[in-house]
């Protein structure tokens, strides 16, 4: 959504809170947002908080006290390239179906005819109102999307109909007004990331140099597809991935038991981590004191993850390989052993790939016995191409 101008319109809802995530993440996606509040949405969020977010003046005023004194609301709806009305009153969605203009939120969206989503947030009641229920048909009919509120409680405590749907249903319909592919909508992904770390004793581990970089791309790119996506992320410096489940873990146990709790439904894992092999036997619950013998640490080898969920999953199963040598034996060996769909070889040893890079070459092996070697790229270009292989073979 790189450079796409949005208007946010937050209408008076006790979720309008909620459009400040929404603003951010499509900030952080690099669109320009300008945003423009109701009276009512003032009464529950101040303007400060989303001109701050957006670095832009808020629209409030039909009538502002400018040399332009309001047109510059129609030069900037023509400007637009989508309208998001978040969250939407029953009162916006009528006006808005019906054409009347008579306030600065209800005239502008009179004026414009670019792609429009409603995220609708109100009372269950109001929401199956006939009145309610009619004007969303029309702007439905008339090409705007309208999303459907979720069920649940509401501000009310009453239960129905009408919470404002997630932010991340938001954000893909967002997506789709920009016709961008979303072939994952409905399914479910499960991704692991980074390293382990096996305890020595209170202050030592043993671990290695994976900095999730990898798998937060496949993560990101697939959730960018429209999946819905959870996380499992060893101890990395990145920061949570939005609209993802994140499942944070230390120890390559700790990663087992997330990863065979969480992918028996889901149509696609992702077993990116560089989970230990081995651990220590007897770690230590005291601090190992220095001495000047030589110190030997016993070890015991780590479950394998892959082979503990064999024919576990009935999604398809995507394992990646870090070598140093004999790369396509290995790889080929392990898609056999490990009884999974795809088994992605990177090198640990080579200049701008594996480990720490934010790039990274890869060779992409399949039971069906293709081979597809993608030549060296950003890790998150990797991951769409990936994707795209995993998709479509
Ligand atoms: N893996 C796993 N459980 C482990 C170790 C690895 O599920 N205890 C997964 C990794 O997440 C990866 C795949 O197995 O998707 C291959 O990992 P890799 O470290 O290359 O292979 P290993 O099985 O550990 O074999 P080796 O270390 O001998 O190369």
């Amino acid at each position: 959504m790189k450079d796409k101008n949005i208007l946010i319109i937050v209408t008076g809802s006790i979720a309008a809170y909620k459009a400040c995530e929404v603003v951010r993440l499509l900030r952080k996606e690099g669109a320009n947002i300008q945003v423009m509040m109701s009276k009512s949405a003032l009464e529950f969020v101040g303007r400060a908080t989303f001109a701050a977010l957006t670095d832009h003046e808020v629209i409030t005023e039909m009538f502002p006290n400018t040399p332009k004194a309001g047109l510059e609301h129609i030069e900037m709806a023509i400007k637009l390239d989508a309208i998001v009305v978040v969250p939407a009153t029953a009162n916006t969605i009528c006006k808005a179906a019906n054409g009347v203009a008579d306030d600065v939120v209800s005239t502008t969206l009179s004026v414009c005819e670019q792609p429009a989503l409603f995220a609708p947030a109100m009372n269950f009641r109001m929401w199956q109102n006939p009145a309610t229920m009619d004007a969303v048909d029309k702007l439905r009919k008339n090409g705007s999307l309208v999303l459907d509120p979720e069920e649940g409680q509401l501000a009310s405590l009453h239960e129905g109909e009408g919470r404002l749907p997630d932010v991340s249903v938001i954000m893909n319909g967002i997506r789709t007004l920009f016709e961008l592919p979303l072939p994952l909508v409905g399914k479910k992904v499960l991704v692991t990331a980074g390293p382990t770390r096996e305890a020595i004793d209170p202050v030592r581990f043993i671990s290695n140099r994976s900095s999730g970089k990898m798998g937060y791309a496949l993560a990101k790119a697939t959730r960018d597809l429209g999946a819905e996506v959870k996380l499992v992320s060893g101890p990395v410096s990145l920061p949570p991935l939005p609209e993802a489940e994140m499942i944070y873990v230390e120890t390559a146990k700790e990663m087992a038991d997330s990863v065979q709790s969480n992918c028996i439904d889901v149509d696609y894992l992702f077993m990116v981590a560089a989970v230990a092999d081995y651990s220590p036997i007897n770690p230590s619950d005291k601090k190992i004191k220095r001495n000047s013998e030589n110190e030997s640490i016993e070890l015991k080898p780590a479950l394998d993850i892959l082979k503990s969920i064999k024919g576990k999953t009935k999604g398809k199963v995507i394992a990646f390989a870090l070598e140093t040598h004999d790369g396509e034996s290995e790889a080929q060996r392990k898609l056999s052993e490990k009884g999974v769909d795809y088994i992605v070889l990177n090198y640990a040893n080579e200049k701008g790939a594996g480990f720490e890079s934010s790039t990274n070459r890869v060779t992409i092996f399949s039971k069906s016995g293709n081979q597809l070697e993608l030549k060296k790229d950003r890790k998150d270009r990797i991951a769409q191409k990936i994707i795209e292989h995993v998709l479509n073979n």
